[in-house]
């Protein structure tokens, strides 16, 4: 009986323990992760849109009021400067707070020529989309801000792994404990389908592309050597307030309980199943490799119940002008005289597009709740 305790009980206590003490502050710590690469959209870009000539540099990313939660005084690991970095917020992105629950530095930009790259890099481009913009100008959508799509940061990808790794092997062994992810990245192609006057049929029709872009980008980031890859899915669009500014109505079937619109929610879930169902048969060919569905859609839907009950403002953007929403897609958040609220810790979304960093923090800790046992992190 003492042996059994000696033997199995007391190694499992301990174990249980230190799982319970690391968990606290660095819940992804058990996962070993020491790098992470992110493939995507304005959802992570942490610096590579504004590093980007002509259009990228002249974006009012790089300039406050985003990141304006670094100006008022962040002291972190001393990686990020006081000052605006590029990120579509107003201070820190989901992919910041999962690199920081990791025990990781935030993610350097790829275009970051001065970064240090040993804990990762981030390729993701704000404005990017999944399908080369030359596949999209043939369906005659447009691209306005970048033409880095998922294919382009892959191509980047496969260039710094041909520079840091001796051989394909070498590549394997050094991304033996890497996290990829790879999305939120499709999300622009149906913003700008939509807002160039494509219908929903016309939408759904892209659907099973776009999700094939994201399982060509799985399969290129497992053939450099990733073993544990997170795709995520799309938000429930109809709730932002871009969105509920163009497509307002006052027929109030249109709308569901949280006051979203119904239709474009639904073409996001079902952009969601479309993509998981891609992801279930991707695993079946890949069983070496651990293949999670990011499940952005529920974190969101979390964070407005989590929000309503705590009197957040849930419909306005912080940083905006005008109509119900506060928003205008003719003088958003950056041009002048735009305001920007005086407590963005108590609004979901920061611009009408993107969320405070508050509202990214609460969608992260579900996430990371939800990713942990996936990851297959426990032993
Ligand atoms: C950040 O810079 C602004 C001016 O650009 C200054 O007012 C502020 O005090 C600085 N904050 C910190 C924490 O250094
Ligand atoms: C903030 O960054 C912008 C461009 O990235 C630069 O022009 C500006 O001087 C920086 N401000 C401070 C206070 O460092
Ligand atoms: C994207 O590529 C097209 C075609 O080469 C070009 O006309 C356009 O200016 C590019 N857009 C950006 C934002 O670089
Ligand atoms: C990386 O190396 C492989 C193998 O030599 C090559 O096929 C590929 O084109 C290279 N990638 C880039 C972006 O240069
Ligand atoms: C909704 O109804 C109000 C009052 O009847 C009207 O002024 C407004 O134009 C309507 N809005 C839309 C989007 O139909
Ligand atoms: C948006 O701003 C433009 C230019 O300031 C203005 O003409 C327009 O009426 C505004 N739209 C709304 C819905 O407030």
């Amino acid at each position: 009986m003492a042996t059994t305790l000696k033997k199995f009980v007391l190694p499992l206590l301990i174990l249980v323990l230190s799982f319970v003490c690391t968990n606290a502050h660095h819940p992804l710590k058990m996962c070993k992760f020491d790098q992470i690469y992110q493939l995507g959209d304005s959802i992570s870009d942490t610096g590579n849109l504004i590093r980007e000539f002509p259009i990228g540099a002249s974006t009012p990313f790089g300039r406050l009021p985003y990141g304006e939660a670094f100006s008022r005084g962040y002291i972190g690991d001393g990686t990020l400067p006081n000052n605006s970095t590029g990120r579509c917020s107003n201070g820190f992105l989901m992919i910041d707070y999962i690199a920081m629950a990791a025990g990781l530095p935030t993610l350097p930009p790829y275009k970051d020529v001065e970064a240090n790259f040993r804990h990762g890099v981030n390729f993701a481009v704000a404005g990017s989309t999944a399908l080369p913009s030359e596949v999209l100008a043939a369906k005659h959508i447009f691209c306005p801000v970048t033409n880095s799509s998922l294919n382009v940061q892959l191509d980047w990808m496969s260039k710094h792994f041909n520079s840091t790794c001796l051989n394909h092997r070498d590549c394997v062994e050094k991304l033996e404990n890497a996290l990829f992810m790879v999305g939120e990245i499709g999300g622009n192609d149906y913003n700008y389908a939509i807002f160039q006057g494509k219908t929903m049929d016309e939408l759904r029709s892209m659907v099973p592309e776009v999700v094939e872009a994201n399982m060509d980008g799985v399969r290129r980031s497992i053939s450099f050597g990733a073993t544990r890859v997170v795709v995520p899915g799309n938000f429930p669009i109809g709730c932002l307030p871009i969105y509920q500014t163009a497509f307002q109505t006052n027929i109030s079937s249109t709308y569901d309980e949280n006051h979203c619109l119904k239709p474009l929610n639904e073409f996001a879930m079902y952009h969601n199943e479309q993509l998981q169902q891609a992801i279930d048969k991707l695993k079946q060919e890949n069983p070496n490799a651990i293949i999670v569905y990011g499940d952005y859609y529920n974190a969101y839907q979390s964070l407005l119940q989590f929000a309503t009950s705590h009197g957040f403002e849930t419909e306005k953007a912080c940083c905006g002008l005008g109509g119900k929403y506060n928003f205008n897609l003719t003088r958003m958040c950056g041009a002048p005289d735009v305001p920007v609220c005086p407590d963005p810790h108590r609004y979901m979304s920061w611009d009408g597009v993107h969320l405070t960093e508050k509202g990214y923090r609460i969608m992260a800790d579900w996430l990371l709740h939800n990713f942990f046992t996936k990851l297959n992190c426990h032993f």
